[in-house]
């Protein structure tokens, strides 16, 4: 039984530890079937709606992708192209979509929005990340955890996350523990820890579980002995410029470094990072902000450090494709057979 057929895919809360496995399970098995050049096409006659409030590389196109590889059609609605939320309400946008398309895609600014489409929407709505959560990030995530260590289980893992812990993936990361049991602990400046809400939440799921979530200040306690560190941008999309002042001020010792690396005695400690990554001076914004604020090498994590774990980070963006894929099969096929 495909538990996961005609839901909204807003935020990981909403669904069991068995539904976050069994994605998964078909995301290993799709990424399989792709490299056997197997595919077989479940989603023929479908057509999907991409709308895209923010720029993106890795969603947009593993959404795209996952729908042509799948036999499906899509439309892409860029930044300023639909009337959502200007000219017509997210209710009749939504009511209009849901007409034409068998599913909806939506990446913006404001949860809200998400949660406006998904209730007046009669087909899956799939959160390609809100200023909140980014659930398709961190199942692509979670699947690359599951390649590093086949034989573990997901509550056998220790993760910690480092630097801005109040933005949509250190959320949706401390949904997936607290629903899976891993032992996470979220190590920022407190003015950078999840919205209470959310922390609350997740911590008393994750002690039904028998397992903790912590958030700390202190690196040196957060990090001992984890098997992956997970960073992120201090600034993320949508914020404003001026932000990064008093990020870098505040979380400058909170960057993946050699240091961090050695602080958590345990020399196979892998390195996550959703990308993009400013690591190097090979773009604009890095650039400028070095100079501005006279810092010397990466902002969130040294070129050093994501050269020596850009196998595993760039396994994570191709996993985006596979768990995207197994995401709208999942929400449109009601019996998969493969
Ligand atoms: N990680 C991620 O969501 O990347 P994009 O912004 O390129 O989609
Ligand atoms: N926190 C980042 C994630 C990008 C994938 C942002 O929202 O910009």
């Amino acid at each position: 039984m495909n538990y996961l057929y005609q839901r909204h895919f807003l935020r990981l809360l909403d669904f069991s530890d068995i539904e976050l496995e069994n994605i998964i399970i078909l995301s290993e098995k799709l990424k399989k079937i792709k490299k056997n050049n197997q595919e077989i096409q479940l989603l023929k006659k479908k057509n999907i709606a991409l709308i895209f409030e923010k720029e993106s590389t890795r969603t947009r196109c593993s959404f795209e992708i996952a729908a042509f590889d799948q036999g499906a059609h899509v439309t892409y609605l860029g930044p300023g192209s639909t009337h959502l939320g200007t000219k017509e309400s997210i209710e009749d946008t939504a009511k209009v979509l849901s007409r034409l398309y068998d599913g909806i895609e939506y990446r913006g600014h404001n949860h809200e929005v998400i949660e406006t489409l998904a209730k007046y929407s009669n087909v899956p709505v799939w959160n390609g990340l809100t200023e909140k959560f980014h659930p398709t990030q961190i199942i692509a995530d979670l699947l690359t955890m599951k390649e590093v260590f086949p034989k573990k289980q997901f509550f056998e893992i220790k993760c910690a996350y480092v630097g801005d812990s109040h933005n949509n993936i250190a959320n949706t990361l401390l949904e997936a523990a607290s629903i899976l049991g891993i032992d996470l602990r979220l190590i920022s400046p407190k003015k950078y820890w999840p919205e209470k809400n959310i922390l609350s939440l997740c911590q008393e799921k994750s002690k039904k579980n028998k397992k903790q979530i912590i958030c700390t200040e202190n690196i040196e306690e957060g990090i001992k002995n984890v098997d992956f560190i997970y960073t992120d941008v201090w600034v993320s999309m949508g914020e404003p410029e001026k932000t990064w002042k008093e990020k870098i001020k505040l979380l400058k010792n909170y960057q993946v470094n050699q240091n961090m690396i050695d602080m958590t005695n345990n020399p196979s400690v892998k390195v996550l990072h959703c990308l993009p990554a400013l690591h190097d001076q090979k773009n604009i914004i890095v650039k400028s902000i070095l100079k501005e604020y006279n810092l010397q090498d990466g902002i969130e994590i040294t070129d050093n450090i994501f050269q020596k774990n850009q196998g595993i980070i760039f396994e994570q963006a191709e996993n985006r494709l596979h768990t995207i894929k197994a995401i709208l099969i999942s929400s449109l096929i009601k019996t998969i057979n493969l």
